[in-house]
């Protein structure tokens, strides 16, 4: 057996604890698959008091990561910090500088500084590897970068984002507040440090950048992705869902267009029937289509500590085996400039929530703004008035589901029923999405 691989472990929450366990667990199976043991010489975290379920004072502690990153006690820096910038930023740049190979599972780092990190990893000769990085446990990292090497990919679409599908899902089959689901997404370790990250949509769009470019052979860009999240989603939108045959997920969608890569992030409407539909909770699932394979669906839990570690312990196997794939699954330099397709070209149907008021003339000047647009409208219906509200000119909901348009085109009508002044708040739209 070859000499053991030493980890350099920064970041002991909820991924760093189960990646400890999962070693602990595994070890010795894990080294006669890889050739050699693999073991933890160093630790970082910001606490060493804190119990974290497992002893840390048979391991080196380091309370400055970018020190444990340049030490020269481990071969592999594992980054389990989190954040875009900062200190996992500065060691990561360290341990690739060190000559060291990386592991992490930071979509936000990777999303900002992807290209230039792949790069240096490049020059030093080491790997920088991210399969946690995107869809928690699912490998779809790998399947994208080796499996389907041999394929053009046409479109990827999936649930990035664990903690707004648990959300989504416990919101429609329990009726519990958007609040109470947050609380208890946080609660299971899914949530990023800041859940704003996760439920308007950003989380997600890091994802998205970073399989868009593995997938298409783009530079990475994340600030380009149209990106809605999810926290405008009312039970009203959820039930009104329900009744027209539909789920609403927050889905990534990445796809060739003419006038180039369409990438958006935001909450959709998608048949009760298809495949998306049915994930729930923190599961996510991802669909690939592509030339020679056609299409195929991964789907798995996307967030929670023991997932992720999974993916994580992937990544150090490789190292570990002397398998070296470039980051994004080819030189940097071979990376095309990302040609962004505009969100408003998109075409497909929407669902319009309005608060109208209840009087004569409004539906009219709705319906004319509609068809001034040339949108064909596939049902409209109007909520009963209940209690007291049912005096003329209170505002009562109204739902439209359109045939097929473009972003263009319902924007501007929507633009034009505000200033018509017939509802009381601004209207919410939701892509429809025609999935199988
Ligand atoms: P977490 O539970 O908040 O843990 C973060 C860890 O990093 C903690 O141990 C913390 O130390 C340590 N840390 C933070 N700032 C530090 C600093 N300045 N110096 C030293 N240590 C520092 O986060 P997590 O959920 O494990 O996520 C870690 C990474 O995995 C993030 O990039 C996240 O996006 C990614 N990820 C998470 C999941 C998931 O389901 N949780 C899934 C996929 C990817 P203390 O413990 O002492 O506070
Ligand atoms: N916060 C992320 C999620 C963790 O909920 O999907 C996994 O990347």
């Amino acid at each position: 057996m070859s000499e053991e691989l030493r980890l350099g472990l920064a970041g002991l929450g909820t991924v760093g604890a189960s990646l400890v366990r999962l070693i602990e667990r595994h070890g010795n199976d894990l080294a006669v698959r890889c050739g050699r043991p693999i073991s933890i010489s160093g630790v970082a975290a910001r606490d060493r008091g804190k119990d974290r379920g497992f002893d840390v004072s048979g391991l080196k502690w380091f309370d400055d990561p970018v020190a444990l990153a340049r030490d020269p006690g481990n071969d592999v820096f594992v980054e389990l910090m989190g954040g875009g910038n900062g200190v996992a930023l500065e060691s990561v740049k360290a341990a690739l500088s060190s000559g060291k190979h990386v592991v992490t599972a930071n979509k936000a780092l990777l999303a900002e500084h992807g290209l230039s990190l792949a790069r240096q990893a490049e020059e030093a000769g080491v790997s920088l590897n991210f399969e946690a990085a995107a869809a928690g446990g699912i490998p779809i990292i790998k399947t994208l970068r080796e499996a389907l090497a041999g394929n053009t990919i046409g479109r990827i679409y999936g649930i990035l984002n664990g903690t707004s599908n648990y959300i989504l899902t416990k919101m429609e089959q329990e009726g519990l507040s958007f609040a109470d689901c947050l609380a208890e997404a946080q609660r299971l370790g899914y949530a990023e440090a800041d859940p704003t990250f996760d439920i308007e949509g950003y989380d997600a769009a890091h994802k998205l950048a970073l399989l868009t470019a593995i997938a298409f052979g783009t530079a990475v860009d994340a600030k380009s992705i149209y990106v809605e999240g999810i926290s405008s989603i009312t039970s009203a939108d959820i039930q009104a869902a329900d009744d027209l045959g539909y789920r609403i997920k927050l889905l990534g969608v990445a796809s060739r267009t003419e006038s180039g890569i369409e990438q958006r992030v935001h909450p959709t409407m998608v048949p009760k029937t298809s495949a998306i539909a049915r994930i729930d909770g923190v599961t996510n699932a991802v669909a690939v289509e592509a030339d020679f394979v056609g299409q195929l669906v991964l789907s798995g839990p996307g967030a929670g500590g023991d997932a992720t570690a999974s993916s994580v312990m992937s990544d150090i196997a490789d190292i570990a085996r002397g398998d070296r794939v470039g980051t994004f699954g080819r030189p940097v330099s071979s990376l095309e400039p990302y040609r962004q397709a505009e969100i408003r070209r998109h075409e497909g149907g929407y669902y319009i929530r309005l608060s109208v008021y209840d009087r004569p003339g409004a539906f009219a000047a709705i319906a004319k703004r509609m068809a001034d647009h040339n949108i064909s409208l596939e049902s409209i219906v109007q909520r009963r008035r209940e209690g007291r509200d049912t005096e003329s000119g209170v505002p009562v909901p109204v739902i439209l589901i359109t045939y097929e348009t473009t972003e263009v085109a319902i924007r501007e009508a929507l633009e034009g029923i505000m200033a018509d002044g017939h509802i009381a708040d601004a209207p919410q739209m939701i892509r429809i999405e025609q999935l199988d």
